[in-house]
């Protein structure tokens, strides 16, 4: 880790020069997963829609063109890449750092249940500072459960539709068995449709809260998913998350 002195704000140049450290917090596999998965949601949405919705007539005979037939065809390769991506993050939980752990999806410590009413108080303008947690803050960590079981949904119903359709020598149809759990064809493929809907809304807030937080934090939050590195003030890695909050009660140190 390495040390720099910045200045911030608009006073003297000393009295604003605080303790900037150098923190490794996204490994390879964190920014290479969230990049593919970014990659095959637009590829799936945009192919989605079409196969919803296949607005573009093509003259002459479909085995000609094959329009349709490529867009599911791309549909179902990206389809590919989206599940192996979820599931190696989901290995990763289990195997990275401890920006990338489990626990910091489900809050199970004490500091980050505390946290959670924090980073609340920050969103809803009760609170001028994020409280200053490195890897993900409580509630965003939270937040992604949800997106988490948004993916399953969209897999599990993305193999229920598929399996329908699969020849009889398909593999796929082993996938069949979750045709009944979903509710039915109908109901699979309108969660499938809703889904994609729900996920695209979440990328909106995903980016504009990631930009917000670059800003408010000054520590490239939204360049980190690039390089892998944030720059966070020294004092947070004794105090993560109580920067800005009341923290006479929190003696013990970091995470
Ligand atoms: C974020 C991920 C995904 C998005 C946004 C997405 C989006 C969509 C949309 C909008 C449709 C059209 C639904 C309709 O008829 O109204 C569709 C169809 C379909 N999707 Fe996905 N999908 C995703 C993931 C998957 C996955 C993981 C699979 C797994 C195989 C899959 C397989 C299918 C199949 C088989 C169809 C029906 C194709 C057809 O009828 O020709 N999708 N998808």
């Amino acid at each position: 880790m390495s040390t720099v002195a910045i200045q911030r704000g608009n006073g003297p140049a000393e009295e604003n020069r605080r303790d900037i450290v150098r923190v490794y917090v996204w490994e390879l596999p964190v920014r290479v997963t969230h990049w593919l998965i970014v990659l095959s949601i637009v590829l799936l949405s945009v192919t989605g829609i079409y196969i919803g919705h296949p607005f573009i007539n093509v003259a002459g005979p479909a085995g000609d063109h094959f329009l349709l037939g490529w867009v599911r065809a791309i549909h179902s390769y990206s389809a590919i890449v989206f599940t192996l991506s979820v599931l190696s993050r989901v290995v990763w939980m289990f195997r990275g750092n401890r920006y990338a752990r489990w626990d910091k999806f489900i809050p199970v410590a004490r500091r980050r249940w505390r946290g959670l009413w924090a980073a609340l108080r920050f969103y809803l303008f009760n609170l001028r500072k994020p409280p200053g947690f490195i890897g993900h803050n409580p509630l965003a960590g939270l937040t992604y459960v949800l997106v988490f079981a948004l993916y399953f949904l969209m897999i599990a119903t993305g193999f229920a539709l598929y399996s329908s359709g699969a020849h009889v020598d398909s593999p796929m149809r082993a996938f069949k068995f979750l045709i009944p759990l979903l509710g039915g064809l109908q109901t699979a493929r309108l969660l499938h449709h809703i889904g994609m809907w729900l996920l695209l809304g979440f990328a909106v807030h995903h980016v504009y809260s990631a930009l917000l937080m670059s800003v408010v934090e000054g520590n490239a939050t939204t360049e980190s998913i690039l390089s892998g590195h944030k720059f966070v003030p020294r004092e947070d890695l004794v105090y993560s998350g109580y920067r800005f909050v009341d923290r006479k009660d929190v003696p013990d140190a970091n995470v």
